[in-house]
């Protein structure tokens, strides 16, 4: 019998991964905490506590041995480095609500920078767009004005993750983590 049609499906073999910071717990619960009024406010489709993260480097689909190849680039060992997120935004093209350091640190630039020379180097394509690091808290978000109270982040790792079809969501899983 032929299985039903299923947009949803994705490719065998295809796996959608990135390199993120991985909020600890107390992070993630900082964010959303001094987030929620803004989050309620966009009236868009807020990102469920425990999926916030910062992307670094996002690699799209990848095969199972493509994920194996990028698994081998880290560590990056820039150390670890601390990152406060007090900004927040809309950008109106993808109408992404956000949250992202006014001044990030030269670290960060440093490990987006490092990262993606290791990927290069093995055949991966960087990014041509400029890299604006921020944690995405809700899509489809109208424009607002508002102020967040400025949120401590100590980084320590970074991490591997895959993002998985879920109903009208996705959800991740981390691959691997690695100190920086
Ligand atoms: P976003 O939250 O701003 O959409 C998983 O999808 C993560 O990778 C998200 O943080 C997402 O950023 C980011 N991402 C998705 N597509 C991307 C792309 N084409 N380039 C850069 N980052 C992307």
């Amino acid at each position: 019998m032929p299985s039903p049609p299923d947009d949803r499906e994705v490719p065998p073999d295809s796996h959608r991964v990135f390199f993120a910071l991985w909020p600890d717990d107390a992070t993630r619960s900082a964010i959303s905490r001094a987030t929620r009024d803004v989050v309620s406010a966009s009236a868009g489709r807020p990102i469920a506590k425990d999926r916030l993260h910062l992307t670094v480097a996002f690699l799209g689909s990848l095969t199972g041995a493509g994920v194996e190849v990028a698994r081998q680039v880290p560590p990056i060992s820039v150390g670890e480095f601390d990152l406060v997120l007090d900004t927040l935004g809309i950008w109106p093209e993808s109408r992404i609500l956000w949250l992202a350091p006014s001044d990030p640190p030269e670290t960060l630039s440093d490990l987006e920078a490092q990262l993606w020379e290791a990927l290069i180097e093995r055949g991966f394509h960087g990014e041509d767009r400029i890299y604006r690091p921020h944690v995405t808290l809700a899509r489809r978000a109208r424009p607002i004005e508002a102020t967040v109270a400025p949120i401590a982040w100590r980084v320590r790792d970074l991490a591997l993750v895959e993002s998985f079809p879920d109903g009208r969501n996705v959800h991740y899983e981390v691959l691997e983590r690695w100190p920086l």
